[in-house]
């Protein structure tokens, strides 16, 4: 028999098609994200799992997939939405997407930079609701990026490559934290934190969510920053204690934020952050290029065929 495949999305056609030659595919093709229940039922009995970092893959789902599950491969190259050592308990393989989504989200991260400090959302609602009376010297001014340190935290794939496309704004200084532990790499410094929070006028956050870097951003780093800081966070809300961000905000400890990622998404509406000024929120848009959602899900499914095969995964997770 054909191995089977639950897939909690549409995922267009290229990776339909490549799962559909190796495996019987069922799909949840709707736009909204399966529900908890859908997804127990469905994954029932399936040889693989393709799904999406809206999906929490947990004990509960893996006791109920049952143990013919060989393989969770998620379209997202972050995985706190997968509890590791409960897929490592059962054998599980794990298939992830880095690298072809890095120079995607690298470009969304500066977009979001330059969208936050020149304030271009909210200098285009001006333009359009009849605020723009005069071209005037001080009007909707905000923080050069050239001339300024930058810091990233977490110079992985993404922050590195965040760093290579800030070279063309003429920053002064490149700061980094990072776990390999090697310094100078692309012309930068690696600090401790708190060196890095207290000398940046921009501070990009790139790092994986873990329980080391869960909430490092709150109350009392915020308070290291810069009154003229702003702060970037293209990885995951989870990173950020947001009610500190929002006094952060609110009080001028900070001059602004720009957020692709949110506690909870969506964010609420009624969410303080919407109301502030001096802060951009997108909705988790870090990879949404055509080109790069494309090859995300062509990468998952063959992953899952690589697995199902019992060969080498493109892009296996190794815990
Ligand atoms: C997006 O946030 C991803 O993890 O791919
Ligand atoms: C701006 O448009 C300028 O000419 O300075």
């Amino acid at each position: 028999a054909r191995p089977t495949v639950y897939v909690t999305r549409d995922i267009g056609p290229e990776a339909t098609d490549l799962l559909k030659n190796h495996c019987d595919v069922t799909i949840w093709a709707h736009s909204e994200p399966v529900s908890r229940a859908d997804l127990i039922s469905n994954v029932q009995g399936k040889d693989a799992l393709f799904c999406l970092l809206t999906e929490k893959i947990d004990k509960e789902v893996l006791n109920r997939a049952g143990s013919q599950l060989k393989v969770v491969a998620t379209m997202s190259v972050g995985f706190d939405h997968l509890d590791l050592n409960e897929l490592k308990a059962r054998n599980v393989r794990i298939g992830y997407t880095p690298d072809v989504l890095t120079p995607a989200t690298a470009e969304l991260t500066i977009a979001l930079l330059l969208a936050t400090s020149r304030r271009l959302l909210e200098a285009s609602e001006e333009a359009r609701t009849g605020g723009w009376k005069a071209w005037s010297p001080f009007w909707l001014c905000g923080p050069s990026l050239n001339g300024a340190t930058v810091g990233v935290v977490g110079f992985g794939r993404i922050g590195q490559e965040v760093a290579k496309r800030l070279n063309g704004f003429g920053i002064q200084k490149l700061l980094y934290t990072n776990q390999s532990g090697k310094d100078n790499i692309l012309g930068g410094h690696r600090v401790p934190l708190d060196e890095l929070l207290s000398a940046s006028d921009f501070v990009i956050s790139t790092c994986a969510l873990t329980p080391e870097t869960k909430e490092m951003f709150n109350d009392e780093t915020f308070k290291k920053m810069k009154s003229n800081a702003v702060f970037i966070n293209t990885s995951r809300g989870g990173v950020v204690d947001q009610d500190a961000l929002i006094r952060a905000l609110k009080n001028g400890t900070i001059w602004g934020a720009g957020l692709d990622v949110t506690t909870p998404e969506p964010l609420p509406l009624d969410s303080e952050l919407f109301k502030l000024k001096n802060c951009v929120v997108l909705p988790h848009i870090g990879s949404a290029s055509i080109e790069t959602r494309n090859a995300m899900a062509v990468l998952t499914a063959r992953n899952i065929v690589s697995a199902l095969k019992g060969e080498t995964m493109p892009s296996e997770l190794l815990i």
